[in-house]
């Protein structure tokens, strides 16, 4: 097993990395401060795992909440029914709420965490790769609003994050790729040597090798543990970690959020906003094919769907939070391995992408 810390100050917190960590009651329990628990999942992972998380929380007071499965339930009115659960099971404000699923179900239960009581403990317990290595670290929670993605949230840190990643073996492939996309932006904005690794590793990590599982894993999340540490409410570095996010959101939402997989949306959006970088002359077109080529061997789309209007595409990238005052900021890249944010970019460079980067 390995574990990092994310450092902050008195809110700092580890993350768990290793197999079969579901079972250990050992690591979990001593987050727990109370005696009372509210483990939040969806109908897909409940039945797959909720019985080995309760069974590591035995001795509690162990209550769950099986939300539906899907990006389109992650919203105000399915949040609801976690405090729902909550306030028929009469939790206090010493319960801790625990996450058991992907990044929809980390996201809603850190909230419903962030808000219940004005505030209760939580843990993630991510079980898709694209939480394990990015969702679950950091912080960030909250819900879509049918205008815009992610727009209704909070800030609220878990108690710790616990990877197992045996969890990864019931993962269809589709999620698996979706992961990989998070991944790959590390290797993109902060960590060259890791993308060359990527390249190296990449038909292992298809593969399911367990090694180069652990390895991807936690070279992400030591990267992503770095960034929140730096700027945990995003005024600077950690915007940095929304490369190909404001494309992609814009994807997402315009498609209807469910259509495409946020890591499907955000590999496009990777590619789009290096196409940006290179008629930019920041990067070469070799390194555009290389982003590109990457982001193909992962199985993710290089390209926005065809039926997505450009033009619908930027009035939904205004609305996306990396607006302001009403300039589009993108996160593009200065060179490979160093990501920036910028409004400084000719709107028509943007719009050429946005054209040429269209499924036929
Ligand atoms: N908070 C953050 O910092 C942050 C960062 C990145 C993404 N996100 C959010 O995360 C969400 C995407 O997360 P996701 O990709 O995990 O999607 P998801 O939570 O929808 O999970 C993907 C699918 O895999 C299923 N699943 C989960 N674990 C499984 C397992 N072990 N075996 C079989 N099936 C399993 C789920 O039920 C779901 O059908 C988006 O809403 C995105 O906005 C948040
Ligand atoms: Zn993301």
């Amino acid at each position: 097993m390995k574990t990092l810390v994310v450092e902050l100050g008195e809110r700092s917190y580890p993350i768990y990395i290793g197999e079969d960590l579901l079972a250990r009651s050992d690591l979990l329990r001593p987050h727990v401060a109370g005696r009372q628990v509210m483990i939040v999942s969806n109908d897909t992972v409940a039945p797959l795992y909720l019985r080995k998380a309760q069974a590591a929380l035995a001795g509690l007071q162990c209550h769950s909440v099986v939300l539906p499965d899907g990006e389109q339930y992650k919203t105000w009115e399915v949040l609801n029914r976690i405090f729902d659960a909550l306030l028929e099971k009469r939790c206090d404000r010493h319960v801790t709420l625990v996450a058991l699923g992907g990044g929809v179900v980390g996201d809603m239960a850190g909230f419903a965490a962030a808000c219940y009581q004005r505030g209760v403990p939580f843990i993630q317990i991510p079980t898709t790769l694209l939480a394990q290595v990015d969702s679950s670290v950091g912080g960030k929670t909250g819900v879509n609003h049918p205008l815009g993605k992610n727009m209704i949230g909070a800030f609220h840190q878990p108690q710790c994050v616990l990877i197992d990643t045996v969890t990864l073996g019931t993962l269809p492939d589709r999620e698996l790729s979706a992961g990989l996309a998070e991944v790959i932006k590390y290797g993109l904005i902060r960590d060259l040597d890791f993308l060359t690794w990527l390249e190296a590793n990449m038909d292992a990590l298809l593969r399911r090798d367990a090694a180069a599982l652990a390895e991807a894993i936690e070279r992400s999340c030591l990267n992503k543990a770095e960034v929140v540490a730096a700027d945990e409410r995003e005024s600077g570095e950690r915007a940095l970690l929304n490369l190909g996010h404001t494309f992609g959101h814009a994807i997402e939402t315009g498609l209807g959020y469910g259509s495409w997989l946020h890591g499907e949306a955000v590999a496009a959006g990777m590619c789009m906003a290096a196409a940006l970088s290179a008629r930019l002359g920041w990067i070469t077109a070799a390194d555009l094919a290389r982003v590109e080529a990457l982001v193909k061997r992962a199985k993710l789309p290089v390209r926005a769907p065809a039926k997505l209007d450009p033009e619908r595409m930027l009035a939904l990238m205004a609305v996306d939070k990396k607006a302001q005052d009403g300039r589009i900021r993108l996160v593009l890249l200065q060179a490979m391995g160093k990501a920036v944010v910028t409004d400084d970019y000719d709107p028509a460079l943007m719009r050429a992408v946005l054209h040429e980067y269209r499924r036929d």
